[in-house]
């Protein structure tokens, strides 16, 4: 069967928070369609607890909220691109607010948390811990007041479509058949990869798929290296890998090892609310000298009513696995949470290839450098999504209507029909690479663990070969996609910085302050 084309103005893949400001912002511009792989409200943005940073508060400045991302990016940052985030973000969660979502207050007041490397309150929160939720909420109910904006849930894009560098569309797998949507502009925004790795505390969507499809393209993929990997999420026997906000350590929990010792004050100036990364480094440091698979979170000298008021989505949670968080101390560990590499773009959400534009974890504009401020990408995802948004109107623009001819989308049509044959287990192989990026690509590297990843992703090229026409065997081939690119930029990083610890290159090494660059094709290189 031939797959069908469609034709709308502008395409929106992801339905996260970057995705859905950049729709809203389109939506008086033309016809828009939301694509997202799943349920609607299946996105990162509905599993943030923690909240969304911005310089609101009375004791906060836009410049200081500049600083502390700065400091955490570790001489990595696009500086303008964090100065757009600080300053635009405040004007983009007023009008959040006006359009109903419902942040914690005390009083009258919002009330604001704390999280690691923020020197101010200044992190908005909502029901507590269930942040990411109320925000998904509002910007969906906001998207369905667009008439202009139609949804395609349960869709997988398998590629994008490209004609001379110039991206018009993408091929879209919904059910059992293809569909071409052809669109005068592509805007990227799927997410993150966070399933690359066994431990997660990403939901099971975040496959790397815009990252995948934007390579294949041809796109500038930069700083893959870089990955966040969460010090605290819940580690019991039979209980999933439960997101333990930093907003705990904010409100003050304190790690301890297995047996009860507090520790951070030994590495870190900071101690409990020191960077991301350097929390990390140091519960791994801990796990391995007390020979542990965890160490704990402890929060039972706060008030038991206060707990279970901020915490509630978490106590409950936890309650479920016979842990009271308000008497008992949490076994936690690290787990892969969110990359800072991607899709290179400029601050309009722009990438290498014309037409299609980036935003949110899929893309990096530079903001997070080498090691993200926590909850700093929420407030990306409004800034930069509603700036994708703008830029592709702009672009749209300038482009003549285009006659739709159909002989370049039939190239696809027989790609996609010539499937693959070649005979292997995905979720064997899924689980396989999983296991794999944790243990060799993990937290701490080297070129040893990183070479013998590379052998045995080497192995699975055949893969990265085939044509896939189903959702799990397209994944996998992303998935093997950018394991390859992380591999291969964290190979070439011969130093340490951020969150890319190599233990083989303590230092910085050379070339520290420039970015890695992979593109589809050559070798990784730096790029400025
Ligand atoms: C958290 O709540 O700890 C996660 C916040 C974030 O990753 O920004």
């Amino acid at each position: 069967m031939l797959p069908s084309v469609k034709t709308v103005d502008f395409l929106v893949i992801g339905g996260g928070v970057a995705g859905l400001r950049a729709a809203i912002e389109l939506a008086s511009k033309g016809s828009v369609i939301v694509i997202t792989k799943d349920r609607p409200t299946e996105s990162t943005t509905g599993y943030a607890q923690g909240g969304i940073a911005v310089a609101l508060s009375d004791e906060d400045e836009v410049c200081i909220h500049y600083e502390d991302t700065i400091k955490a990016g570790d001489g990595l940052c696009n500086e303008n691109a964090a100065k757009v985030m600080v300053e635009e973000g405040p004007g983009y969660l007023l009008e959040l607010m006006s359009w109903g979502a419902d942040f914690d207050k005390e009083g009258s007041k919002l009330s604001f948390t704390r999280e690691a490397a923020h020197t101010r309150r200044r992190i908005l929160h909502s029901h507590g811990d269930s942040t990411g939720k109320e925000i998904e909420r509002v910007l969906i109910n906001k998207a369905r007041s667009f008439p202009s904006i139609l949804r395609y849930d349960f869709a997988f894009t398998l590629d994008l479509i490209v004609e001379n560098n110039r991206c018009i569309g993408a091929s879209v797998l919904k059910g059992d058949k293809i569909i071409h949507i052809i669109a005068k502009a592509v805007i990227l925004a799927t997410g993150g990869a966070g399933e690359l790795f066994s431990r997660s505390t990403n939901p099971m969507i975040s496959t790397g798929d815009g990252i995948a499809i934007a390579y294949r393209a041809g796109a500038l993929i930069v700083d893959m290296e870089f990955v966040q990997f969460h010090p605290t999420t819940l580690y019991s026997p039979g209980a999933p890998q439960f997101l333990m906000t930093e907003a705990m350590r904010g409100e003050g929990a304190v790690l301890k090892n297995i047996v009860g010792k507090r520790f951070m004050p030994e590495y870190h100036e900071m101690s409990e609310l020191a960077p991301r990364d350097a929390v990390t480094r140091a519960i791994v440091s801990e796990m391995v000298k007390t020979e542990s698979r965890h160490v704990y979170l402890d929060l039972t000298h706060l008030e038991r009513d206060f707990i279970k008021k901020r915490f509630p989505l978490i106590y409950t949670t936890c309650l479920q696995y016979n842990i009271d968080i308000t008497e008992d101390v949490i076994p936690v560990c690290p787990a892969a949470h969110y990359i800072m590499g991607g899709v290179r773009t400029n601050l309009d959400g722009k990438t290498s290839i014309k037409g299609l534009f980036a935003a949110g974890e899929v893309a990096c504009t530079g903001v997070h450098g080498a090691n993200r401020l926590a909850s700093n990408s929420l407030l990306e995802g409004f800034v930069y999504g509603a700036r994708a948004g703008k830029g592709a109107v702009r672009y749209a623009e300038k482009i003549k209507e285009r006659d739709i001819d159909k002989t370049p989308y039939n190239k696809h049509v027989t790609a996609a029909e010539e499937q693959s044959v070649t005979a292997f287990d995905a979720d064997k192989t899924k689980s396989s690479l999983r296991q794999l990026m944790w243990n060799k690509v993990g937290i701490i590297r080297c070129e040893k663990s990183l070479r013998s990843a590379k052998n045995r992703l080497n192995k699975k090229d055949f893969i990265l070969k085939e044509t896939f026409n189903n959702r799990k065997g397209a994944e996998l081939k992303n998935m093997l996609t950018v394991a390859g690119l992380i591999t291969d930029a964290a190979l070439f990083r011969k130093g340490s910085v951020g969150a890319h610890y190599r233990s083989d290159f303590t230092e910085r090494g050379e070339n520290w302050r420039k970015h890695t660059v992979c593109v589809k094709g050559e070798k990784t290189g730096w790029i400025d």
